[in-house]
């Protein structure tokens, strides 16, 4: 397949046909690590498999290291690692989160319930470290172990603030630091550990990934104002209903009138949009230009990123990590 121009953006699907392979590799080995001697377990891993999802974090991972050369068994094991540990955290927090519905579907609380989620959470990130333990590489464990602390961490963090108007920006990126931007970086780095990079590949690697997170997470929660769950596959208005004031909202607050504010609070405390419409929410979001700041905030990470994969040699792999910093920002779910 031919790739254009030099510094040509790569479409989704011209990303994907660099690593489609690599991912038929890193699906086999995520299969055929969801097995286990309880049914349950086995179940609930299959269906999150097949249950779609971008499979965003496993192709970084690919990426990254073919930067450096042919992929190698380890690449598409730790593809696999990141995308286990993905979807651990994702279950873990469909149940804090009292999440109905991801990836159009019901989540695995819905249909299995909290408490056979969180240990088929707990199960999924172990197996996902005893996939990881067989490379017996300790700064390969040093990435993941701080890795989970970390986006534990953030939801922590997010625990702590539910429910809370005061919520300011700074406080915001500490969260989505750790429970979103870390994963990105991790996996950058495995796929340069991988690959055979040196560390201060891997170093530039983990920071281009940061700032493609933070982009990653924050059009995740201005999507949530502005998309519609047909395309979204989770429903929309959903942060501030679960008690999140999220990048939008934040802005938007620091400059709205007491009554604005109330309007706000009382979703907060309500938990649902019965008093106040969704739509109030969104006109103080519109009147303050409270999402294109947003937008413009993601693109100012996206910007970084670009700048950091850009001290990369050219060859098909960088450009395709140049033209995700673009997916990232342009996507709709
Ligand atoms: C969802 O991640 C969790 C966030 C960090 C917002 P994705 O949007 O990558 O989820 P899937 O895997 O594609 O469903
Ligand atoms: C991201 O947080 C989830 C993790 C990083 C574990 P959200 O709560 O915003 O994710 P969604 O919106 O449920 O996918
Ligand atoms: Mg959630
Ligand atoms: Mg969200």
């Amino acid at each position: 397949m031919a790739f254009g121009n030099l510094g040509q953006k790569f479409t989704a699907l011209e990303i994907y046909d660099l690593v489609r392979k690599d991912l038929e590799k890193v699906e086999k080995e995520i299969g055929l690590e969801s097995i286990s001697s309880v049914e349950a377990v086995t179940y609930i891993s299959q269906y999150l498999q097949t249950g779609g999802g971008k499979r965003l974090r496993p192709i970084l991972v690919l990426l990254c290291g073919k930067l450096f050369g042919p992929a190698n068994d380890s690449l598409a094991r730790m593809a696999a690692v990141v995308e286990m540990i993905h979807s651990a955290t994702l279950v873990h927090d469909d149940v804090i989160d009292l999440a109905k519905t991801r990836r159009g579907r019901p989540t695995i609380n819905v249909v299995w319930g909290n408490h056979m989620s969180v240990l088929a959470g707990d199960w999924l990130y172990m197996q996902a470290f005893q996939v990881a333990l067989r490379e017996r590489r300790f700064e390969i464990l040093d990435i993941l172990i701080e890795l989970t602390q970390r986006m534990v961490e953030g939801e922590l963090l997010q625990l702590d603030r539910i429910g809370k108007i005061a919520v300011n920006e700074t406080e915001y990126m500490e969260l989505i630091d750790r429970k979103t931007a870390s994963l990105f970086a991790a996996c950058a780095r495995l796929g340069a550990v991988c690959g055979g990079a040196t560390e201060e590949q891997e170093r530039r690697l983990g920071e281009y990934a940061w700032n493609l997170g933070i982009a990653f997470q924050q059009i995740d929660d201005i999507l949530d104002f502005t998309s519609r769950e047909k395309i979204l596959g989770k429903p929309v208005g959903n942060d501030l209903r679960e008690g999140k004031v999220t990048l939008p909202l934040i802005y938007a607050l620091e400059r709205a009138e007491p009554e604005e504010r109330k309007l706000v609070e009382t979703v907060l405390a309500d938990g649902n949009y019965d008093q106040v419409p969704f739509s109030k929410i969104l006109h103080v979001l519109n009147k303050y230009n409270a999402i294109e700041w947003a937008q413009k905030q993601a693109l100012g990470y996206t910007e970084k990123a670009r700048r950091i994969i850009g001290e990369f040699p050219e060859s098909p792999f960088q450009r395709a990590l140049v033209s995700v910093t673009n997916l990232v920002t342009d996507r709709d779910h």
